[in-house]
């Protein structure tokens, strides 16, 4: 009796803990990217675009403050250079919560993973 409460709890725990730490939805995050990114920045990740740069080498804190505000962080990460200098791209803040799928997609993709 004991024991079958105490495998439950466990049980229980398992499942919230593993439905609150989600996977990320590469199959979202592509169709998110082709649907808002493609008209300025390439079909490929990895390249330059129409009017956007390459972007597999942002951290996901770099791209949320793109997405978010249009512009870079005011404090960039360490080691992180950004492609430009402009400030051409628009935010784009109803992406919010998406922004952790397109950045996983876009990594997933992403060539020279060491560098
Ligand atoms: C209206 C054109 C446009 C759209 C749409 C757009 N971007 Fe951009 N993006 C740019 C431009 C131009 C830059 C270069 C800096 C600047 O001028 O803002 C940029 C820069 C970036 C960077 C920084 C790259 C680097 O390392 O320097 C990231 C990350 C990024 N965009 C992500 C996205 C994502 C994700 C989307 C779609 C959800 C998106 N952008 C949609 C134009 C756009």
């Amino acid at each position: 009796m004991k024991l079958s409460l105490i495998k439950g709890a466990f049980l229980s725990t398992l499942f919230i803990s593993s439905s609150i730490i989600a996977k990320p939805n590469l199959e979202k995050g592509k169709r998110l990217y082709l649907a808002n990114c493609i008209q300025c920045h390439n079909r490929d990740p990895n390249l330059k675009g129409s009017l956007g740069p390459e972007m597999v080498d942002a951290p996901l804190e770099v791209m949320t403050s793109k997405v978010m505000t249009g512009l870079y962080p005011a404090k960039l990460p360490a080691g992180y250079v950004p492609k430009r200098t402009t400030k051409v791209m628009r935010k784009i803040p109803k992406l919010q919560k998406d922004i952790p799928d397109i950045y996983a997609w876009v990594q997933s993709v992403k060539k020279n993973k060491k560098k």
